[in-house]
Formats: C-alpha cells, sequence, structure tokens
C-alpha cells in the first residue's frame, strides 16, 4: 500500500499499537492525525512522527464521546484538507470477574460502569470515528480505507484473560466492519457511481502483544511489521 503524502488519523496513538502503526505509516510518508485522551503520550508519538520527516499533529479527544469525535475530525479537515484513511485503533479493557465468589459465598460483582466503559471506547467509539472519516472522506470524494482493530478475542475469551466484555465489543467490531462499507454505500445511492467503491473497510485482528509494561524494554516498532 503506497501512503506516501497521505492523511491517516490513527485512534489510542499515545502508546502501544497505536503508536507503532503511527510510527509505521510516518515511517512509509504518510501525515498523521494522532487521537487519544493522554496528551503526554500523544506528544510522544506525535514527535516521533515528526522526526521522521512527515507532517503530525495531536488531537486530544475520547473516542467514545460524540462531541469531542465531532469536532477532533472538524479539526483534521481544517488542518490536513482531506483524509485518506482511518485506524479505529483506541480499545480498553477492563478485567474482572462476572461475579466473584469467596467460599461458596459471592463477596463482588463487575459493575455497570465497568461494562459501559469498554462497550462506548471499543464500539461506540468505531462507531463515531467511523461515521466521521467517512462523511469526510465522500464528501471530498476521497477513496478512504478505514481499518478497525479487533482481536483474536473476538471469537472468545484467549487463555489467561479475565475480561468478558473484550470479546463481545471485539466480535461486534469485527461484523462492523463488513457492515460499514454496506450501509455507507446504500447511503450514496443516487451518487455518481465512482463514490460507490470510494470507502473501504478493513479489519487488523493483533494476537496477544505484549502491553505497557513490556513497551519500556521492546522497540515498539517491531510490534507492528507490515499492513
Ligand atoms: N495488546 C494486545 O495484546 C491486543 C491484542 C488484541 C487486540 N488489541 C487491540 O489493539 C488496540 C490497542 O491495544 P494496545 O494494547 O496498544 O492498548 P494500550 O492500552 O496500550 O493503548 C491504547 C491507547 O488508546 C488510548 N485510548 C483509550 N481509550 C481511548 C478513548 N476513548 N479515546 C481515545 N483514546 C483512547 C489510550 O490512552 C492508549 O494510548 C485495542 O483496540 C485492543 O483491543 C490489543
Amino acid at each position: 500500500m503506497n501512503v506516501r503524502g497521505k492523511t491517516i488519523l490513527v485512534t489510542g496513538a499515545g502508546r502501544g499499537i497505536g503508536r507503532s502503526l503511527a510510527t509505521h505509516f510516518a515511517g512509509k510518508g504518510a501525515n498523521l492525525a494522532l487521537l487519544d485522551v493522554n496528551a503526554d503520550d500523544v506528544n510522544e508519538t506525535r514527535a516521533r512522527c515528526t522526526q521522521l520527516g512527515v507532517t503530525a499533529r495531536s488531537y486530544l479527544a475520547d473516542a467514545a464521546n460524540e462531541d469531542s469525535v465531532v469536532g477532533a475530525l472538524g479539526r483534521v479537515m481544517e488542518d490536513f484538507g482531506a483524509l485518506d484513511g482511518l485506524i479505529n485503533n483506541a480499545g480498553i479493557v477492563r478485567d474482572g470477574m462476572l461475579i466473584k465468589v469467596k467460599d461458596g459465598q459471592v463477596v463482588g460483582k463487575m459493575s455497570l460502569a465497568q461494562w459501559q466503559a469498554v462497550i462506548d471506547t471499543n464500539l461506540t467509539g468505531v462507531f463515531l470515528c467511523a461515521r466521521e472519516a467517512a462523511q469526510h472522506m465522500i464528501s471530498r470524494n476521497v477513496r478512504g480505507v478505514i481499518v478497525n482493530v479487533s482481536s483474536i478475542s473476538r471469537a472468545g475469551l484467549s487463555a489467561g484473560s479475565v475480561s468478558p466484555m473484550k470479546s463481545p465489543t471485539r466480535s461486534a467490531s469485527s461484523s462492523r466492519t463488513t457492515s460499514l462499507p454496506a450501509a455507507a454505500w446504500r447511503s450514496m445511492r443516487g451518487c455518481d457511481s465512482e463514490l460507490q467503491d470510494a470507502m473501504q473497510n478493513k479489519r487488523f485482528v493483533p494476537g496477544r502483544f505484549v502491553r505497557e509494561i513490556l513497551y519500556n524494554i521492546i522497540d515498539s516498532n517491531q510490534l507492528v511489521t507490515d499492513i
């Protein structure tokens, strides 16, 4: 994929896979719009991309919040003029037991807030960012690409994981990947037929990567080799 000179928006770009994807594409000559809730982290990613000779800007925004996403995408369009790719990477895990039992007694249960936080980021966030990005791509007649980062846990829990919410949200973001283009194309009926294939939708399914505690001792660029 030739991304030189293209503008790519990465959500959750402050660290981990998002940062690796951002610097990977910066190394291939793409300009980066970097969205995250953590200012220090996303500014560090921006600095690393800029060092690679491309234009990179950071946007402090919550992918799960409609006003935040609409505002950030609007600023991206003002700054870059076009959007060629979105990588829906922002995601969270809230490990925890549905019900915690000790000596045969229920001593705890997962809170609705824990559940909702994961749904909001991993599912609603994908919807909001894809909707806004697709709108800007289509209105500017850009043949854009949207990549949804999913997980091998979309098919069920992986060994050692204690996160009952991750599988359903990642399963849903995977199926959203196939339903998004259809929905977008339906909405484009009556438009120029060339727009019918204006939006491609992709899914990226990582296995289990090291988490932040190991990022300090492993070059995070090794996490993403090609896409
Ligand atoms: N690390 C793994 O083993 C693994 C495996 C499979 C899938 N994934 C998926 O890959 C993606 C990235 O995982 P990671 O391990 O790099 O995560 P991470 O926790 O290291 O980084 C996630 C980044 O997203 C940001 N973020 C979280 N919520 C946000 C929100 N609402 N709005 C904007 N930014 C937000 C965080 O601040 C952070 O910078 C996730 O979607 C995750 O489900 C990860």
